[in-house]
């Protein structure tokens, strides 16, 4: 068997509560319209108390092994992308287990909105190396439990969510190129920090301990990193590929804003019906967003075996990177 990776299964889930534009505009000063028209937004799925994390990953992970077609003792690792694990030990093997992947090794990573991307291209590590053979990379986030509800200025832009996806080794590699990039120089401009309290142990020692704080963002910041960095990152890998922008089938971008979907697409020259866009019914789902709009994509038949997909996930780090893959 070869050292190729193909992604071979996908899926996803989200919460069942619907928070509404019209929802937030009770709750902050804003409207309808200048959600939609700064964002591109319309609802967002919460995960209620009763949902977490490690549930919603497992309903996404099982569609996908489904898809995949193997059984989930034949996963030999799996990568949870998150930045909000239901513990702060991490939840992939939490997931592990609900799923019965007996079987195998899991691990969190944390890249923001990069997550589900970064855990694309380790995973493809693992397999052109020929240490493992079936990958599940999940990428899932519920940062509604960390947002200020009271900042309009973010409040309207997250949700959450879960999506998976089942990496396989073939003979023909079907990752074409990919590149990952951080810059910590910008990274006070998307924090969700440590804001715990102190607490006296004896009289020379004080630890601290507690909670962290809800997210902060620089808005404008994030909104011209991302402009600048994500067609760069894209240009990058497709002539890496050796690819051109008319051999590209779809843009699959981090769901940050579809303004920022819209302004990629026309620096690379991609025509914007071939942006894959959940953002109306999701918002920005962070480590979900690229596998939830993968999963609808394919399951309603717009993502076909062999057509070639130019991802790109962006945030909190600040971190982002780029995947050219065929699907199937
Ligand atoms: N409702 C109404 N008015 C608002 C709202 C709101 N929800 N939010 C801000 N405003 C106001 C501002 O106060 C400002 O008013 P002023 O002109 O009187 O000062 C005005 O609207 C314009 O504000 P801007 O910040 O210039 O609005 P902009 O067009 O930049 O849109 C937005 C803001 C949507 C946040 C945009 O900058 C953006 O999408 N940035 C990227 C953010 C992002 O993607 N973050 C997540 C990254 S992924 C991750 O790692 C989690």
């Amino acid at each position: 068997m070869g050292a190729g990776i193909a992604i071979i299964g996908c899926g996803s889930a989200v919460p069942e509560a619907v928070l509404t534009n019209d929802h937030l505009a009770q709750m902050v000063d804003t409207s309808d319209e200048w959600i939609v028209t700064r964002t591109g937004m319309r609802n967002r799925h919460i995960a209620s108390p009763t949902e977490s994390l490690s549930q919603l990953s497992a309903i996404a992970a099982k569609s996908a092994i489904a898809m995949a077609g193997i059984s989930p003792t034949e996963i030999d690792l799996i990568i949870l992308a998150t930045s909000t694990p239901d513990d702060m030990f991490g939840s992939a093997c939490k997931i592990q287990g609900l799923i019965g992947a007996t079987n195998a090794v899991a691990f969190d990573l944390t890249a923001a909105c990069s997550g589900f991307l970064f855990a694309l291209i380790t995973a493809s590590q693992f397999i052109r190396t020929g240490v493992h053979k079936n990958i599940l990379i999940i990428g899932a986030d519920v940062l509604s439990r960390w947002v200020d509800w009271t900042d309009r200025t973010s409040c309207i832009l997250f949700g959450d969510g879960a999506g998976a996806a089942v990496c396989q080794r073939v003979d023909d590699d079907r990752l074409l190129s990919f590149g990952m990039y951080s810059n910590g120089i910008q990274n006070d401009s998307l924090n969700l920090n440590y804001g715990g309290d102190r607490k006296l142990l004896t009289e020379d020692i004080t630890a601290q301990y507690g909670t962290f704080n809800p997210i902060t963002m620089n808005g404008k910041e994030v909104y011209r990193f991302a402009v600048a960095k994500v067609p760069e990152a894209i240009s990058k890998a497709m002539f890496q590929a050796n690819l051109t922008a008319d051999d590209i089938d779809w843009l699959l971008l981090h769901q940050a804003n579809q303004r920022i979907m819209d302004a990629v697409a026309k620096r690379l020259k991609i025509p914007q019906s071939k942006i894959l866009s959940n953002i109306e019914e999701y918002g920005n789902t962070s480590a979900a967003s690229i596998p939830l709009a993968l999963d609808a994509a394919v399951r309603d038949g717009r993502v076909k075996p062999g057509d070639i997909i130019a991802a790109s996930g962006f945030g909190a780090g600040l971190t982002w990177g780029s995947a050219i893959f065929k699907w199937g």
